[in-house]
């Protein structure tokens, strides 16, 4: 796994609320990630995004939004605390993507006014991350009175928080590159491997073994048929 290309880990801002704290958590994280070697990234907006409110799903995507999913290797969510989950811009903009985060690393950072330290939007993000096909760390960064964390200029009152983002990010490095070795090598259906060619992925144009997409599992085997049988024999049905 020497591979010398850059590992792509955007951030994705998700609120568009005007005088939001969370732009700062957002700004210091890709920073932070910049700082290592190896990798790169920026903050993705979603209040930059031209999103229409009539519709919803792939049907509303954006094209610079779809591009940075698709040339990243791992994301980063920072989601503050809205009621207790996730601010309704933050899903409308995941939803308008599919294959476009499959088999790529997830961390997420809770932000929240209140000492609950954004739990609740992590815990609410978690179905969302697997449905779309992210895979999340096991590490989050949670930001609880972030008015104690960030100044309103978003200068760091609290130096605690780049110690503690440093697992986080070593674990998320690690996973991003473990799956991109993965999306890139590893074929999902093991018998096939030897023989699986590689093709371009349609979002980044990447050779692939299998591409970024829900891959349907092979045909079951006669193997499979006996297996089914027994069991069934043995359930009486
Ligand atoms: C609509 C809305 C709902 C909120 N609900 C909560 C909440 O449930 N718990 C909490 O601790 N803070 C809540 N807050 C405060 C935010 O967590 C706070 O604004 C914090 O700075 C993070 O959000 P921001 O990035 O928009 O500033 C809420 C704020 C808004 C605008």
């Amino acid at each position: 796994m020497n591979d010398v290309r850059p590992l792509n880990i955007p951030v994705i801002l998700g609120t568009s609320r005007k005088g939001r704290a969370s732009v700062h958590a957002a700004k210091l994280l890709a920073d932070l990630l910049n700082r290592r070697a190896g990798v790169r990234s920026g903050v993705v907006d979603i209040a930059s995004l031209p999103l229409p409110v009539d519709d919803a799903g792939e049907a509303i995507k954006q094209a610079a939004y779809s591009e940075a999913i698709s040339a990243a290797d791992g994301l980063v969510i920072v989601a503050p605390e809205y009621n207790h989950s996730f601010p309704g811009l933050l899903k409308h903009t995941l939803d308008s993507c599919l294959n476009e985060y499959i088999h790529k690393a997830v961390g997420l950072v809770g932000v929240s006014a209140g000492p609950f330290a954004g739990i609740r939007v992590v815990q609410s993000l978690l179905p969302v991350m697997r449905e779309l096909g992210l895979v999340t760390i096991f590490w989050d960064i949670n930001i609880g009175q972030v008015g104690k964390v960030f100044a309103e200029d978003g200068r760091l009152l609290d130096d605690a928080f780049v110690r503690r983002s440093d697992r986080f990010i070593r674990e998320l490095i690690w996973m991003s590159k473990v799956l991109r070795y993965g999306r890139e090598q590893v074929t999902i259906d093991e018998e096939a491997a030897e023989i699986a060619k590689k093709v371009p992925c349609p979002n980044c144009g990447t050779l692939m073994t299998h591409h970024a997409d829900k891959v349907v599992p092979a045909a079951a085997t006669s193997e499979n048929d006996v297996v089914i049988a027994a069991a069934r024999a043995w359930s009486g049905a």
